[in-house]
């Protein structure tokens, strides 16, 4: 490769997009933490097998103390940490319904997993991303709050959180050589999506119609995006959200 390896931690990168991000990223050479709730060993191993060099921690993202070990490990196996790639979130399980039947406690824990979850991955990997001098953070937003949908009002608005975090950390890392982005995907057959029969209840327009490449989009489509926002290349482009959706939204 003419990149420079970088260890990279994926949150929610045992399964899904976050899977899809691992292997890429480690066909092109970098160090992978891959950070789950369940399978994070597991992953790690089979890329392992196909020749990568990577590591699996079970991390609840909203864990104080799971983050903390997290950042402890990616430092003890590769040294430090170059790239944070916060993709865990709450979508495929959540049901679709009207946001006045949405209860108190499911708008908090989308909100936990979905916006806490990236601010404590982000504080307990900031001193390695300083070390490193040429730290990067990829948030994995949507493009859900460009667009509005109905029946997922908490999701909606965690992810336009996710945004407007990813510019305010721009403006604040951006001296300590650390750059802050997000990905916005449209709708994906996940692992998630897929299992949950989510594909069946979203509707034609979220899925193909409304976009202008009129297909499904699967998480292959969104690696080349991650690859480029991790690239030395990309050292200048920063506080960007990056819509990765066949053109269903224009930024
Ligand atoms: N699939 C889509 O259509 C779509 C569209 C736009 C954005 N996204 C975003 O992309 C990301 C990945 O989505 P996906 O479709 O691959 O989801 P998925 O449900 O297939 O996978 C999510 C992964 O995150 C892990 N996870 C969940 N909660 C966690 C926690 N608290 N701590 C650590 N890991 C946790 C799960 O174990 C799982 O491996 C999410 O942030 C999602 O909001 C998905």
């Amino acid at each position: 490769m003419t990149e420079s390896p970088k260890t990279v931690i994926v949150t929610g990168g045992a399964s899904g997009i976050g899977l899809a991000f691992c292997e890429h990223l480690a066909n092109l050479g970098h160090r992978i933490v891959v950070a789950d709730l369940r399978g994070a060993d597991e992953a790690a191993g089979r890329l392992r097998e196909q020749g990568a060099q990577a590591v699996g921690v079970r991390t609840d993202v909203v864990s104080e103390d799971d983050v903390a070990a997290m950042a402890r490990s990616a430092e003890s196996e590769f040294g430090g940490v170059d790239v944070l790639v916060n993709n865990a979130g709450l979508f495929t399980t959540l049901a679709l319904k009207p946001f006045e039947q949405i209860g108190n406690a499911e708008w908090m824990r989308v909100m936990e997993v979905n916006t806490l979850g990236p601010f404590n991955c982000a504080k307990a990997v900031l001193p390695a991303l300083r070390r490193s001098g040429r730290g990067r953070v990829v948030n994995i937003a949507s493009i859900v709050p460009m667009k509005g949908p109905p029946n997922m009002a908490h999701y909606v608005a965690s992810k336009g959180a996710v945004i407007a975090f990813t510019r305010s950390l721009a403006r604040e890392l951006a001296k300590d050589r650390i750059t802050v982005n997000a990905i916005a995907p449209g709708f994906t057959l996940s692992d998630g999506v897929l299992q949950n029969d989510l594909h069946n209840r979203i509707g034609d327009n979220a899925r193909t119609t409304g976009r202008c490449i009129q297909r499904d989009q699967v998480a292959g489509d969104l690696v080349g995006a991650l690859a480029y926002l991790v690239s030395d290349g990309a050292a200048f482009v920063t506080g960007q959200t990056l819509a990765v959706d066949g053109g269903s939204v224009f930024l």
